[in-house]
């Protein structure tokens, strides 16, 4: 391992800690490293230890021995740790022979005889795993939140969700009327159903390097960064360093860094530190792909789940095209109604629609979606929303006609929609024509907005294996997105993000 510092965009990631240093990616032992760690400067230790747990011992006394040295550790953590700070421990349970070890149980006493009060033990929780035959399937990891104090760090408000029903209001009382909920949302609870289902398949489906996941690394238990984004929103503030003693690939300093923290990682496998400097400079240079923080994380974000017996397929998002800075200026001015968006077409169930058996010869008793049955079940997820249908009255001008020329009948009722409009986003699902995709966002978006009624744009169209399953010809996001790449952004076009989808 080279002993230089790398430069990855503008900050420097540096192999010893220093004050003045704004990354520390340490190769070695985190015990070693430790040593030159001041007391009270670390604001969050967020980390998921290594088990080590081998099978020489029968497993208790193993436990035991693993323990104390984790003990010795986590004294020196304390050490380090500022009086306001917070240490967030990630395990999950250890399995011998059919025994579980529910590894939090046993760090709880480490934690508690040196003075640290726990303030949450958060359940993570997957929808998938390996299948157990003699016991339940093991669906969750614990994160045990420690302070040093009752004098802590809790931002709540940067890591509140939003409502299951934000536009609720209190229908009685002396403040009838008024929202019932907190406007930022609410408190996201002790159970974190962060991670998509294409994530957990690859948790436990090692070494699948083919990863479906963005972030997913060789690594074989890494964690997702949307985990420690919140620990690091909720529990630091800007400056504040942030530490990870065992932390592989660097999950917790890309972390730290995308919310301008400070950022230790000590790490003793030389391959996982440099794949960690590797995903530094490619977030630096906006090309490391992270699972965005802030999907629903009510909605099970799982592409099949159960509704009692029955299984269910959602809709996901599977393409992403930012025109015009739609996806930038949405995530970051629209982030609710995103949000919303998002559950709306993960409240899709698409086997529901999957009805028509096709007659083409290439694919005789092939079952096809209905495109208009989709449409139905999307207009009902947004308006369950409380997103409307936009319709304006269109009075056609007639002084363009020449002279002597008169319409036979002058056309009555004409008018324009848009399908659902919220907070001045206008969103359009299109199974349609290609010719329909086009003008929404070439042509009803601008008017839209030149009729003061949205100022940013979604579009929602199926991806092209999605589309190839319709009844009916239908075009697609792959055709459209090379389309606009081509024709390029026009000074009236609004920011639109366009998503494809597929089942
Ligand atoms: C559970 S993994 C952490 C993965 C990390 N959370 C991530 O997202 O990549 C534990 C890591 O600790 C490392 N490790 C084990 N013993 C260590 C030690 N004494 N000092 C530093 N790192 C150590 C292992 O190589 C492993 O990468």
């Amino acid at each position: 391992m080279k002993d230089m510092p790398l430069f990855a965009g503008h900050k420097q990631i540096e192999n010893h800690f220093g004050a003045n240093a704004e990354i520390v990616l340490h190769h070695g032992a985190a015990e070693d490293f430790l040593a030159v760690l001041p007391n009270n400067t670390v604001q969050l230790i967020i980390t998921s230890p290594p088990y080590n747990l081998g099978k020489e011992y029968e497993s208790r006394v193993s436990i035991a021995k693993y323990l104390e040295t984790q003990a010795e550790m986590i004294a020196q953590l304390y050490r380090v740790l500022r009086d306001d700070g917070s240490i967030c421990w990630q395990v999950g349970n250890f399995v011998e022979d059919g025994e579980v070890f529910p590894l939090d149980i046993y760090y709880y006493d480490i934690f508690k005889k040196i003075g640290m009060s726990l303030r949450n033990r958060i359940v993570w929780h997957f929808e998938h795993g390996l299948h157990a035959s003699k016991r339940f399937s093991g669906r969750y990891e614990t994160i045990l939140w420690f302070t040093k104090s009752n004098k802590y760090v809790f931002n709540l408000d940067p890591v509140r969700v939003p409502s299951k029903y934000p536009g609720k209001r209190h229908f009685k009382g002396p403040n009838k009327g008024m929202p019932s909920g907190n406007p930022l949302g609410k408190n996201p609870s002790d159970i974190w159903k962060i991670v998509a289902q294409d994530w957990e398949e690859e948790l436990w489906n090692i070494p699948n390097v083919k990863a479906n996941h963005p972030e997913k690394t060789i690594h074989p238990c890494q964690f997702p960064i949307e985990l420690v984004e919140r620990c690091v929103l909720a529990l630091t503030n800007e400056g504040d360093w942030v530490f990870d003693p065992y932390a592989g690939v660097g999950s917790s300093l890309i972390a730290a860094t995308k919310h301008n923290r400070r950022a230790i990682g000590c790490e003793k496998e030389a391959q996982y530190v440099e794949i960690a400097r590797q995903r530094l400079a490619a977030f630096f240079n906006n090309e490391l792909p992270i699972r965005p923080l802030g999907k629903p994380v009510y909605v099970p974000t799982t592409a099949k789940s159960f509704v009692g017996e029955e299984e269910q397929i959602q809709m996901r998002i599977v393409g992403v095209y930012s025109f015009n800075r739609g996806k930038e200026i949405i995530e970051s001015e629209f982030k609710f109604e995103l949000r919303e968006i998002e559950e709306a077409i993960a409240a899709v169930d698409s086997r529901k629609h999957k009805t028509k058996v096709s007659k083409e010869k290439t694919m005789p008793g092939k079952m096809l979606y209905m495109p208009g049955s989709l449409n139905e079940a999307f207009k009902k997820a947004f308006e369950s929303r409380e997103w409307k249908k936009h319709k304006v009255k269109c009075e056609y001008p007639t002084e363009f006609y020449k002279e002597g020329y008169k319409p036979s009948a002058s056309a009555r009722g004409a008018f324009r929609e848009i399908d659902f409009v919220k907070n001045r986003i206008g969103v359009e699902v299109q199974f349609g024509k290609y010719a329909f995709m086009v003008y929404n966002v070439a042509a009803k978006m601008t008017i839209f907005h030149n009729l003061d009624i949205i100022d940013v744009g979604v579009e929602i169209v199926p991806v092209k294996d999605f589309a190839d399953d319709m009844s009916t010809g239908v075009s697609y996001f792959e055709q459209f997105v090379w389309d606009l790449e081509n024709r390029g952004v026009s000074n009236i076009d609004i920011p639109v993000l366009i998503l494809g989808i597929a089942a």
